[in-house]
């Protein structure tokens, strides 16, 4: 067992009860387990009034919204006397097109654009080519005509590069029988603002065999495409950074603690669960843990444009040194841990094995009877950290709400009781490291590179899909 059972300095009792009343009736000189002041100091209605004010509007990253929610968690990690750094940067940004269209014979057909399709309005003769491989497009001549295409087998962009490269002007790409409703259109992406070489756009199963079956009976079939409005801009999103110096009376251990979230949202979602949830949930941990001592530096971040593949995490990761990655022994990413809809809290890490993050917090769950398993899943900004061999852990409750990425993610469906226990175990892990009493952890040498930067980052979901 990593905690030593102990009693707690009354200085520390002071730092976490200053201006409560006596919620602790002992005797003078004994102090309760630290655990429990952990767990009386958080204020889940601190947690659930932040999520309340930052989930009023999107926060998409590189916008007012995001700006605005910048300021507020900036000024309330100076509010704790945590010193505070905001890190700007900048990055290619993905805006999908305001306008698809695709209709036939003047009769329009449901569709969605690709992500990174290119713009245009073009209309044209529809030739069907199979699965778009190159032996399927061998032997056509697609000069000035649209492809219709099957999805599977290669990706979209694949697809979209052998059509283009035998002449086509633009692709339509439908859906897999059974690959989801089957009278619904489907979206996808390229994969990159590279790929986007002509219009491409995906429609349902139905319609595309309904296509196919007149193009094999020898009809001619004249279809529009039309896209406008996908393009790719320069933006400027935030990392907010607050540091809890190492300071007890203990010798500091030079090692690093990060408690983290994401602040950006999706486009169109309020974003209360994602992650406006682990965003206040690192502020509230911020002010309990302020003031408490420690031998071990604790640093607080919301990062920006996890939504864009995760690209605040990869710049934070990659403007520290070496020196400094090596000190950080642990980081705690909580993204989406308060929703009432979903499954129970999870552990997560990018390999599936268990770290010092794991072992920490699901002592510390242990402690207070809940039990924590851990599983493998990337898809948030731990992935950074491992990739730069920090152990890391996303905290997440699993299943997810079905409001996921919705515009229902709002701050009715948010359980306080489920905030409390992510709150409380993270909380209680994170000071078990921190804590002048408990001896620093083991050296660990950094096996892989540094991770490197790039334009886009491309990541999972973002990874182009057959
Ligand atoms: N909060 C999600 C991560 C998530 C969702 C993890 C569901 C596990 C289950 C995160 O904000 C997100 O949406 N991530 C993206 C990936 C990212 C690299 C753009 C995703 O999962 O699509
Ligand atoms: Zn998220």
């Amino acid at each position: 067992m990593i905690f030593n059972k102990r009693f707690v300095p009354l200085c520390l009792v002071a730092a976490l009860t200053a201006g409560a009343t006596s919620v602790y009736a002992r005797e003078k000189d004994e102090a309760p387990p630290i655990d429990q002041i952990i767990a009386k100091a958080i204020k889940a209605d601190n947690i659930y009034d932040d999520i309340k004010r930052l989930s009023k509007q999107p926060r998409v990253s590189g916008t007012n919204a995001e700006d605005k929610a910048v300021k507020y968690i900036e000024k309330k990690f100076e509010s704790f006397g945590l010193d505070t750094d905001v890190q700007a940067f900048q990055f290619k940004k993905y805006f999908g097109a305001s306008e698809v269209s695709f209709s036939v014979d003047g009769s329009e057909i449901p569709s969605i654009a690709l992500d990174y399709t290119a713009n245009g309005d073009v209309t044209a003769e529809l030739v069907y080519v199979g699965l778009g491989k190159p032996e399927d497009v061998e032997d056509v001549d697609l000069t000035g005509k649209i492809a219709l295409i099957r999805r599977g087998d290669i990706t979209f962009a694949e697809k979209l590069e052998n059509a283009v490269k035998k002449g086509a002007v633009a692709a339509v790409i439908f859906n897999r029988q059974g690959a989801g409703d089957d009278d619904e259109p489907f979206g996808g992406t390229l994969g990159g603002a590279d790929k986007g070489v002509a219009p491409v756009i995906g429609i349902s199963y139905n319609a595309g065999q309904e296509l196919v079956d007149r193009l094999e009976a020898n009809e001619a079939v004249i279809a529009n495409v039309k896209v406008e409005g996908s393009e790719v801009r320069t933006v400027t999103s935030h990392n907010v950074i607050a540091t809890k110096p190492a300071k007890s009376d203990a010798p500091e251990t030079d090692q690093i603690v990060i408690i983290g979230a994401h602040h950006d949202s999706v486009d169109g979602a309020p974003g209360a669960n994602d992650d406006a949830s682990g965003t206040a949930t690192t502020l509230e941990l911020a002010r309990i843990m302020a003031k408490m001592p420690t031998d071990t530096e604790i640093r607080f971040i919301t990062f920006g444009a996890e939504e864009d593949g995760l690209v605040g995490s990869y710049e934070y990761v990659d403007s520290l040194s070496r020196d400094e990655l090596g000190k950080i022994v642990a980081m705690f990413q909580l993204d989406m841990v308060g929703s009432r809809d979903a499954g129970d809290l999870k552990m997560f890490t990018v390999d599936g094995n268990p770290n010092n993050v794991t072992d920490y917090a699901g002592e510390a769950a242990e402690r207070f009877d809940w039990e924590v398993p851990y599983g493998q899943e990337g898809r948030s900004d731990h992935v950074p950290f491992y990739e730069a061999s920090v152990p890391a852990a996303l905290f997440i409750h699993d299943p997810v709400e079905p409001w996921y990425h919705t515009p229902e993610d709002t701050i009715d469906k948010i359980s306080k009781e489920k905030l409390m226990q992510v709150a409380t175990i993270v909380a209680s892990a994170a000071y078990n490291i921190a804590d002048p009493n408990t001896p620093a952890l083991p050296e660990r040498t950094i096996k892989k590179a540094k991770v490197k930067k790039s334009d886009i980052k491309l990541f999972d979901k973002e990874k182009p899909e057959e």
